[in-house]
């Protein structure tokens, strides 16, 4: 396995629409495993392969929530693929969330999303998987879907907000040392 570079906006890389996975590979295998690596190194709840360099449609998810509220609850592991998905229908009701982006370092913006879906996909050998998915899992998969057809949550923004969150990207690079990846 190995922690793999993260694609930063305003890279092109992240304007692509991914192409459907084909083949069910040892490679995608790998390719899984290097995502979650990178994910959870980073740390996120969610990565699309395109934001590593890879513009295929496949993504993963792990909320990583605490096992229950008390104050130092562990962290339960629940490692999501999802590979091809497809959404089949949305709730009519949207739920506000404060998303943030690995691609967007740092930066976080409220974003006005269906909180239910039924969505269909495949996992790693290919085998077909359909179900209803709400609260977080919603909101994540759906950020991390627009991701396959090159779209970032401050794309949901208005220009003002937009802007606004750019420019606070830029201001964090610069304290930070850092240039556009
Ligand atoms: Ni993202």
């Amino acid at each position: 396995m190995a922690i793999r570079r993260i694609y930063e906006t305003p890279d092109p890389m992240l304007r692509q629409t991914s192409r459907p996975v084909e083949t069910f590979d040892v490679s995608l295998k790998t390719l899984v495993a290097d995502m979650f690596e990178t994910m959870y190194a980073a740390p996120g709840i969610g990565l699309a392969a395109v934001q590593v360099g890879e513009p295929i449609r496949l993504l993963v998810i792990d909320l990583q929530e605490p096992e229950s509220e008390a104050k130092d609850a562990p962290i339960v592991r629940d490692p999501r693929v999802f590979i091809n998905p497809e959404i089949l229908t949305t709730s009519d009701n949207e739920i506000p969330y404060t998303e943030g982006c690995l691609s967007v370092p740092e930066q976080y913006a409220e974003v006005m999303r269906p909180d239910r879906i039924r969505a269909k996909w495949q996992d790693v050998d290919g085998t077909m998987h359909e179900e209803d998915i709400d609260g977080l899992l919603a909101v994540c998969l759906q950020h991390e879907m627009d991701h396959l057809n090159g779209v970032l949550f401050i794309d949901h923004l208005s220009r003002l907000r937009r802007d606004m969150v750019l420019k606070k990207l830029a201001k964090w690079r610069k304290e930070n040392g850092l240039v556009a990846a």
